[in-house]
Formats: structure tokens, C-alpha cells, sequence
């Protein structure tokens, strides 16, 4: 079983040299952690080939001498054209790692997100990270070698009222990727989670703007989805910058011993040992308080009386 290490991820201060520069896949590399990482790990002397659905976005990278596929992970046809183009590109060989880092958050109260969002932020976070996963794989099994690298979170070991669905995923994320790294070990195929803390990325911006419809007056969660609509001016000050994550996901590729999981940046791990080690009694009723779902006395749902 896995014990939060403290330990941070060994720095790699000096450029790759020919002989160790890998060719390394980024999924949603277009913003945030993967925009980051892939420019970090181009500079580096790595061959990065940054995916993502934004155009625009794309072309500032091969401005910057990045490779760059279109690829949406939600679309089997955008995996499958993505997969032909890294074929081409690598004369056959494919890459040597793969990063799964596309994802955004839904947040919400469980009882009221629909049915429709939930599943897209599955289709998103869980089967488009499967589908890119299974499309790279054989490629790595020809050469009998590769890494994948899925990019989880802390919240994906621990849970925050409202992000039920987002935190599923990610628990999601960390039990196929214990699995995938206990099945493809036979094959030469190493896998690292990756469980960033809270990053400043556009991630808020997203997760705000996907709440803001779950955001009802005459909701009873509506003064904790106040709280989430005022994220940006509140919590995410308290986010870092992601160099951290770039150097776990360095790590994790370039390594001779790549870890099963970094928590990045390290102290983040503290989270889930604390949530591990207190009565839940306690770590719930702090988790109430912090995201504005008490009430002096017993409320009656206004839905229960509706
Ligand atoms: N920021 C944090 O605090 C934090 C903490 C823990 C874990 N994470 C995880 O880190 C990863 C990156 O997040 P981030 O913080 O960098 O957020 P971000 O700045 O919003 O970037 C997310 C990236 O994912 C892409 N993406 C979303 N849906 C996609 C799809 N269907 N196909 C292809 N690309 C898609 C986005 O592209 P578009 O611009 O086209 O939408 C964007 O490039 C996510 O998996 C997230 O869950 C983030």
C-alpha cells in the first residue's frame, strides 16, 4: 500500500543529452500544467509533441519549436488521426512517454449535477485518458519499452464537498493507473501518477465557469456555491506555480526508477495523511465549515418540503 512520501522530486538541473532525449506525448498541453510541462521538457533538449484541442494554442508552440497534433481525448477519430500523425512523425517508433494530462473540473453538489455533465467529465478525465492510453500502447509493447504518465491529483486520494464528481475521476485515474502499472511492468511499460496539489493554471477559471449554472438561488447548497463562484478571489491565491509538476512528470520520464506516484509539490502530501490519521467526525465537520455547508440548527432541505 502507499504511504504519502514527504520526500520532493530530485531536481534534474542539466539539459537531456542526445543519447537520453525522449520523445514525449502531452495530452492537453494547450494550457495550465501540460502547456508548462511540455515547454519545460522541449527546452529541456526532449522531442515534445504537445496535443490539445486549441489551435491557436498549437501554433504558439511550434512557434517555439514544439511538434504539435491536433487531438481532442473525447473523440476515438481525433485519438486514431493523432496516433497516424506520431506514426509518421516517429518513422513508426512512436514516443517513449506518454502524459496523460488532459482534465477539468466539475464542481457541484452530487444531488443536482446532471446526469449529462457527470458523464462528460468521465467521458473527459477517465475514458479519454483509457482510449488515448489503449491507442499508444501498442507502439510501446512493439519496442518493448515506454512510460505513461497520468496526470491525477491529491484529490484524487482525498475528497472536497462539492467536487464529488471531479474527485471520482480522479480516484478513478489512481486505481487504473495501480493496475495498468502491475499488468504492463511485464512489457518493459512503466506507470507513474502524477498528484498535483493546488496549481495555478486556468483550471479555476474552468471549474467556475462549469459551476456557474449549478449556481441557484433557491438551491440549499447555493451559499457553498457562492463560495465556489468567489474561488478565483479566495482559494486560488493560495495556488503555486507548476514548475513542481513539470519536475515530477521529468522525473517520472527520464528516470531509471521512476516512483509509482509523485505528490507535487511535495508538502501537499500532508492532505491526504492527515485525512488518513483524524476521526472523519473531525475532518468532516472541518470540511462543512470551509465550504459554507452547516447550519445552526437541523434545516429542513427546501426540496423535502417543497
Ligand atoms: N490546477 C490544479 O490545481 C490541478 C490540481 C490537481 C490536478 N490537476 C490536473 O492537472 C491536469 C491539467 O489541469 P490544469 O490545471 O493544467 O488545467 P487547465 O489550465 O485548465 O488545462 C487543462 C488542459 O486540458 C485540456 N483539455 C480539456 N479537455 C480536453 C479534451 N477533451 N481534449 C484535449 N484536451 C483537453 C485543455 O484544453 P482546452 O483549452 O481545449 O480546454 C487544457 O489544455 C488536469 O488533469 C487536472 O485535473 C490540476
Amino acid at each position: 500500500m502507499y504511504t504519502p512520501g514527504l520526500s520532493a522530486p530530485p531536481r534534474v538541473t542539466e539539459g537531456a543529452s542526445m543519447s537520453n532525449a525522449q520523445t514525449i506525448l502531452i495530452t492537453g498541453a494547450t494550457a495550465g500544467i501540460g502547456k508548462h510541462t511540455a515547454i519545460y521538457l522541449h527546452k529541456k533538449g526532449h522531442r515534445v509533441i504537445a496535443t490539445g484541442r486549441n489551435e491557436r494554442a498549437l501554433a504558439a508552440l511550434r512557434e517555439l519549436g514544439l511538434s504539435t497534433v491536433a487531438m481532442d481525448v473525447t473523440s476515438r477519430e481525433s485519438i486514431q488521426r493523432a496516433v497516424e500523425s506520431v506514426r509518421e512523425m516517429t518513422d513508426g517508433k512512436g514516443v517513449d512517454v506518454l502524459v496523460n494530462n488532459a482534465g477539468y473540473g466539475l464542481l457541484g453538489p452530487l444531488e443536482e449535477l446532471s446526469d449529462e455533465d457527470v458523464r462528460a467529465q468521465f467521458e473527459t478525465n477517465v475514458f479519454g485518458l483509457l482510449a488515448v492510453t489503449r491507442a499508444f500502447l501498442p507502439a510501446m509493447h512493439a519496442r518493448g519499452s515506454g512510460r505513461v504518465i497520468n496526470v491525477s491529483s491529491v484529490g484524487g486520494r482525498m475528497v472536497f464537498p462539492l467536487g464529488g464528481a471531479y474527485h471520482a475521476t480522479k480516484f478513478a485515474v489512481e486505481a487504473m493507473s495501480d493496475a495498468l502499472r502491475i499488468e504492463l511492468k511485464q512489457f518493459g511499460i512503466d506507470v507513474s501518477v502524477i498528484e498535483p496539489g493546488y496549481i495555478a493554471t486556468e483550471f479555476t477559471a474552468t471549474t467556475v465557469a462549469h459551476a456557474r449554472k449549478y449556481q441557484r438561488p433557491d438551491s440549499p447548497y447555493a451559499s457553498a456555491m457562492e463560495i465556489v463562484a468567489n474561488a478565483e478571489n479566495t482559494v486560488a491565491k493560495l495556488a503555486v506555480g507548476p514548475q513542481s509538476v513539470a519536475r515530477a512528470i521529468e522525473h517520472a520520464a527520464t528516470s531509471r526508477w521512476p516512483r509509482a506516484r509523485y505528490v507535487a509539490p511535495f508538502y501537499n502530501a500532508l492532505g491526504p495523511w492527515m485525512i488518513s490519521m483524524l476521526p472523519t467526525a473531525l475532518t468532516d465537520w472541518f470540511m462543512r465549515r470551509a465550504a459554507g455547508l452547516y447550519a445552526r440548527k437541523q434545516l429542513a432541505s427546501p426540496r423535502a418540503t417543497a
